[in-house]
């Protein structure tokens, strides 16, 4: 049975489900196969990258689901080294061309990258980019506070949505508060710490007892109700209709604090702090 998800409106009124799927690493036919039977499974929101080298992995995955293109959200993402304005341009294109598709639901920004200094740049193409048609919303990823406050001054324009690392590990609690305060959706990439072991916490496991769900929905269920998109990733079908499988329990207040004080100040999966940290 399909799952019913949730929506937000974002600050420029696209209106996006509140848990997306992950595809980082799926590629070819068992991507192909893997993300239609996500679709589905009820999934809407399909979250994919120029340098994850599968956006053809993606549109075909859309054209063999059953679901019409204008119900799906789909967003890539801008890599670092295309950032400057006339190299960002045809790099949205070939995103495009690449995934077949004729325009992106939302597109972020990958990296801010702060010592190459060409984020603000990057932001003007995807300003522009929007307004040609190519993209319905623009975002950012792993962008710091300062990072968005220099876009609004420099642009006028604030993004839409701010994709970060965020699982119990690593709760955010400042990002979060900057970006709802600013009318700015955050979505948590690595939602469930991508094996880092917050699935085997027993903490998580003695809630998840409690509800008779697993861990990966008490985290998923964590992440709701912080009100960040969880894009998780799951090769496996059981997994993937488990992971949207969270609408008919609510974690209490104690219970969510219960997971937020799994974080830690090092509690990123690979030490990317986006004030040093570059991707290209
Ligand atoms: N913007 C960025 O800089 C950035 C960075 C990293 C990731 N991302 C995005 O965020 C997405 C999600 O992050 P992620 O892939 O790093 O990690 P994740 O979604 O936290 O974890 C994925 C791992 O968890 C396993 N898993 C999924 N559901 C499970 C379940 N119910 N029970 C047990 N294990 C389960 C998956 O296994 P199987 O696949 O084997 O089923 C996979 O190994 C990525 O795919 C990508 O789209 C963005």
């Amino acid at each position: 049975m399909n799952q019913i998800i949730p929506e937000y409106t974002l600050n420029d009124g696209l209106r996006v489900p509140s848990v997306g799927f992950g595809t980082f690493g799926l590629k070819g036919n068992a991507g192909v196969h893997a993300i239609t039977n996500a679709i589905n499974t009820g999934y809407r929101l399909i979250d994919t990258a120029y340098n994850y080298e599968n956006e053809g992995t993606v549109g075909e995955a859309i054209r063999k689901s059953s679901i019409s293109r204008e119900d799906l959200i789909i967003t890539s993402k801008l890599p670092g080294r295309y950032q400057e304005y006339d190299l960002a341009v045809p790099a949205i294109q070939e995103s495009l061309f690449r995934a077949g598709l004729d325009y992106y639901d939302l597109y972020l920004i990958h990296w801010p990258n702060p010592t190459t200094d060409k984020y603000v740049e990057a932001w003007q193409a995807l300003i522009d980019a929007k307004k040609w048609g190519l993209i319905r919303s623009i975002g950012v990823c792993n962008f710091l506070p300062e990072h968005l406050a220099r876009l609004k001054d420099e642009t006028g324009i604030l993004p839409s949505m701010n994709q970060i690392e965020l699982h119990p590990y690593f709760n955010q609690e400042e990002a979060r508060k900057w970006n709802q305060e600013n009318g700015v959706r955050i979505q948590s990439w690595s939602p469930l710490g991508r094996l880092n072991g917050a699935l085997d916490e027993g903490k998580v496991k003695e809630v998840a007892r409690k509800y008779n769900k697993t861990a990966a929905q008490i985290i998923l269920r964590w992440h709701f109700q912080l009100d960040s998109i969880a894009i998780p990733k799951a090769t496996f079908p059981e997994r993937q209709l488990e992971n949207i499988s969270i609408f008919d329990f609510e974690l209490t207040e104690t219970e969510m604090d219960l997971i937020s004080s799994l974080s830690r100040v090092d509690g990123r999966n690979k030490n990317q702090d986006p004030a040093v940290y570059e991707e290209f």
